[in-house]
């Protein structure tokens, strides 16, 4: 079969780009821990308030050492200050009470999106003390650009 010398260089220049983009997932995978979610978990976004965990979000931490920090997301807010131990694995455990928002933690590999009716959870060790943003990177609404929140390692 004869393909034209042009068409070659596309096909190749195809197949290149294919495999680097391959090659940039593995790589992230494996050296910064940057994989999609795998938890799937449903509850009843009409019933937040009196759910056990959910109606009352806190940061609790396990006795082994490690925290849990539940997350109701909703219009335009994430709820308090958020403070939790550097050094320490932190479980997020995060829902919204009404539309899909971003919870992005600033100057950390912790993205999720907040989903009404499903828990989205990660697992995030903070290296060093310090403050990191929260930011909603899903457009949820008008004030959208005004949803931020705060994370403080201590
Ligand atoms: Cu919440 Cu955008």
């Amino acid at each position: 079969m004869q393909v034209e010398l042009y068409e070659r260089i596309w096909m190749w220049a195809a197949g290149v780009l294919i495999v680097a983009f391959l090659g940039a997932i593995l790589l992230t995978t494996a050296t910064q821990a940057v994989e999609p979610p795998s938890h799937v978990e449903t509850l009843d976004p009409t019933t937040l308030a009196t759910h056990p965990e959910f109606g009352t979000p806190a940061v609790a931490r396990r006795p082994d050492g490690s925290v849990v920090v539940t997350v109701v997301a909703s219009m335009f807010d994430f709820g308090p200050d958020i403070e939790v131990p550097a050094h320490a694995p932190v479980t997020f455990r995060l829902t919204s009470a009404d539309v899909v928002h971003g919870f992005q933690i600033v100057g950390s590999n912790a993205n999720a999106m907040a989903v009404p009716g499903y828990v989205s959870q990660f697992t995030v060790t903070f290296d060093a003390p310090g403050e990191h943003t929260i930011a909603c990177n899903e457009y949820c609404g008008l004030l959208h650009h005004a949803m931020v929140g705060k994370v403080i390692v201590k």
